[in-house]
């Protein structure tokens, strides 16, 4: 028997006002981007603005429905949006904030597990490591190098292969 161990590095920021200029510029967007999602039934506004190895940036909001389960998060949103518009077309950071109308915006959220699936396959299908910023509208911020760190242990489409 071997034990193993899994780790990973990020940064954490006191405040917004230490990110790099392009950095504050993207969680600021992410934050104001709120504004447009749907959310009346979690009354949860997640607002997700990614800049593409393109140049281009692409917003993506939650938006919910009558019957939950059909609500989709903003992360992915973003996703099939950026996919759509920009086929083939790498994510280089990817900012990712909230507004709570029952609570504080104080601290960071990071993706749900499906989003994390979500963003594990893009960077697999891009090539390219997605950089994550989560913050609130205000208080700390974490920097993750790459979205595949959230997942580890990850299903891939590797363990497709002897299938198709
Ligand atoms: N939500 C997101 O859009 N992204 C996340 O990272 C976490 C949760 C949404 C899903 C739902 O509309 C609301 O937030 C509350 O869970």
């Amino acid at each position: 028997m071997q034990k193993k161990e899994h780790r990973f590095s990020y940064e954490l920021y006191d405040s917004a006002k230490e990110l790099k200029e392009e950095d504050a510029q993207l969680l600021n967007d992410a934050r104001a981007v709120t504004k447009n999602a749907y959310a009346p039934y979690s009354h949860f506004r997640v607002g997700a603005m990614a800049k593409l190895e393109n140049g281009q940036t692409v917003a993506g909001t939650n938006q919910e429905n009558a019957s939950f389960p059909v609500g989709i998060c903003a992360e992915r949103v973003l996703l099939s949006t950026a996919a759509s518009l920009y086929p083939g077309v790498a994510i280089d950071t990817l900012a990712v904030s909230y507004d709570n109308e029952n609570g504080p915006s104080d601290q960071p959220i990071s993706p749900c597990g499906i989003c994390r699936q979500s963003l594990q396959e893009f960077e697999q299908r891009t090539g390219r490591p997605i950089r994550i910023i989560l913050g609130g509208q205000k208080g700390k911020v974490y920097i993750i190098p790459q979205a595949g760190l959230l997942l580890p242990f990850a299903f891939t489409s590797e363990e497709l292969k002897s299938y198709f």
